[in-house]
């Protein structure tokens, strides 16, 4: 598969300085510098308006930034924006195939739209169908596809004229955890390609299952960036949850936990109301041991949960303050909530 390259080298594909894109009162973005090395996936995080969109949107030159500067593979979003567009692939965040033609269709026009000749476009279609598991319903139309096919189809869509830079704007909001893990398989299968993704998410999980790097923005300004695993120090690795087959054990295994005195293992707690044990870990190795000690001394367990920093989480880590809609108080309902819930099942941690 032949892929445009980037033109400045093994530096970075995007550069982000000072950005600024205010509507009227309202600063969307306000003063954002970032870089997106090339090759590897930033994770742009941050909870609802917290101007990823607008982020995205002054990066694909469909609105003007008032101040900053931005660069994607070398060419300047104002100054360049037809060359920057046949460089980039953009899945936005609300689904932009055509409802009334199938799968097939919708690939078909985009490679047309893209220049290319009617059998290379067919071929190309073709491709990305197999590829994004759509063969079977490409010729459906578009309007009867299941919420993750659609998703398919957009990521597809957006791949159609092999670009060197994707961004992916809240990929997998509203997607069950099967399709979810769907489309990130796919994102990997992207980068291992060659390709420099910017992907925005509300997701702590989706970060970390996928991005090298990670800023996150908030009212339009970065709050912290670095590598997955700084960010993730930060905040303090994950609580590991174990149900006791009794309920009427939770203080013994507590007590038994503090006693084994494990390397790292402090501050265990029983949760009476929820009937389990919350222990902080940062490691599988220690996973592995609480729940390996128990095992020794006789607990039954009937039920282990890893519990992964949610995005409130991370901001109260990073800044001492919840995110500006928890703060608000506002509606915390959608992906929100569910972004609050990222209990895993112990088998799925990944090694
Ligand atoms: N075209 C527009 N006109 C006026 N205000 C806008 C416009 N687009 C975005 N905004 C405002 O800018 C801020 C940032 O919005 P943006 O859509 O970039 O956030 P977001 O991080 O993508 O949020 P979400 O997670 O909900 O998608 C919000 O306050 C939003 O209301
Ligand atoms: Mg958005």
């Amino acid at each position: 598969m032949t892929r445009k390259t980037t033109s400045n080298g093994a530096g970075n594909a995007v550069e982000v300085r000072g950005l600024v894109k205010h509507f009227g009162e309202v600063k969307a973005v306000d003063g954002v510098d970032l870089d997106v090395r090339e090759g590897t996936v930033l994770g742009v995080l941050g909870p609802n308006g917290a101007g990823k969109t607008t982020l995205v949107r002054c990066l694909s030159t469909l609105l003007v930034p008032d101040a900053g500067t931005a660069t994607v593979a070398g060419f300047d979003v104002v100054r360049q924006p037809r060359a920057l567009r046949r460089t980039i692939g953009l899945t936005g965040q609300y689904a932009s195939v055509d409802e009334k033609l199938s799968g097939r269709e919708n690939l078909y026009m985009i490679g047309r739209l893209l220049d290319l000749s009617r059998k290379d476009a067919r071929a190309r279609a073709d491709e990305l169908l197999e590829r994004f598991s759509l063969t079977e319903a490409a010729g459906r139309a578009a309007a009867k596809y299941s919420g993750g096919m659609r998703r398919r189809l957009d990521l597809a869509a957006s791949m159609i004229g092999r670009p060197a830079v994707l961004y992916l704007d809240e990929p997998t909001t509203g997607l069950d955890p099967r399709t979810r893990n769907e489309v990130w398989d796919e994102v990997r299968s992207m980068v291992r390609d060659g390709a420099t993704v910017l992907l925005t998410t509300q997701y702590m999980e989706e970060a970390e299952q996928l991005a090298h790097e990670l800023t996150v923005i908030d009212r339009g300004r970065v709050i912290a960036e670095g590598e997955v695993d700084e960010l993730k120090t930060k905040v303090g690795g994950r609580t590991l949850q174990i149900r006791p087959a009794q309920a009427a054990e939770l203080d013994r295994m507590v007590g038994a936990i503090a006693q084994a005195g494990l390397d790292g293992i402090a501050g265990a707690t029983a949760d009476h109301e929820d009937g389990v044990v919350n222990v902080p870990i940062v490691s599988d190795e220690q996973l592995s041991a609480v729940v390996g000690m128990l095992g020794e001394r006789g607990f039954t367990i009937s039920g282990i949960n890893t519990h992964l920093p949610s995005l409130d989480e991370v901001f109260l880590a990073i800044t001492g303050q919840k995110t500006s809609e928890a703060a608000d108080g506002g509606p915390q309902d959608g992906p929100r909530d569910q972004q609050d819930v990222q209990d895993k099942q112990y088998e799925e941690v990944p090694a």
